[in-house]
């Protein structure tokens, strides 16, 4: 099992003082990862829109914006016309997901829906077809550097079957305490696309760590 692997590194954990250099130290990276937190569906308070359109300015690398807000009906499409290249809303947020994951595509960004640990994959098999990527979260949202919950890891397998078996072009993203120990329990589960704030930000050389993120993950 070796689909291609893409690392996003999360600029939760960069020094948000020197953006701009935070985000070419991870030229390297497939895409970044942005965190957005409203304090209401997670008790954490991050950035919004306006940052985030000046980080699409300066960033030589796409933008996966990680919405973890209340009523993304209402403020995702949004993220997606300040160009960023895939938007994620949390399931459990929503309240017309495949109305939402549709407007998302028509305004030109890859649509993602986003599951926390506890929430089940099942009901959302489905509508698999209108994504461009799946998230499940291996930690509860809200913070980084936390640990990898191992009790998603069965979901993340049913989730590959699931991708698979629909015939759908999914990414399966995990978010949450990977590191170059747990990338390979996510890669080997089915996992392609991963997410790493403190792993990546936290090392003395940002390219080495994201590059033994990617050697990490090959290793099947
Ligand atoms: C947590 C965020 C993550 C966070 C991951 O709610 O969604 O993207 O930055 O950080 P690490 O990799 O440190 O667990
Ligand atoms: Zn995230």
């Amino acid at each position: 099992m070796s689909q291609a692997c893409s690392i996003h590194p999360s600029i939760l954990s960069a020094d948000f003082m020197n953006l701009e250099s935070e985000l070419n130290a991870i030229a390297t990276a497939d895409a970044v990862h942005v965190d957005v937190m409203d304090n209401h569906f997670v008790p954490n308070l991050t950035l919004g829109l306006p940052l985030v359109e000046g980080i699409q300015r300066v960033s030589p690398i796409p933008l996966d914006v990680h919405l973890m807000i209340s009523d993304p009906d209402r403020w995702a499409p949004a993220y997606a016309e300040a160009g960023a290249a895939s938007v994620t809303f949390h399931a459990e947020a929503a309240t017309a997901p495949i109305k939402l994951a549709r407007t998302l595509r028509s305004l030109g960004a890859k649509s993602s829906m986003a599951l926390r640990p506890v929430t089940a994959l099942e009901p959302y098999i489905d509508m698999l077809p209108e994504l461009d990527m799946l998230l499940l979260m291996t930690v509860e949202p809200g913070f980084g550097g936390q640990a990898f919950l191992d009790v998603v890891v069965p979901k993340i397998r049913r989730a590959r079957a699931a991708i698979d078996g629909s015939g759908a072009s999914v990414a399966l993203q995990v978010d949450g305490g990977v590191t170059a120990e747990t990338i390979k329990i996510a890669a080997e589960a089915g996992a392609d696309t991963f997410v790493a704030g403190s792993s990546v930000y936290g090392a003395d050389d940002v390219a080495a760590a994201i590059a033994g993120l990617r050697a990490s993950a090959a290793t099947l």
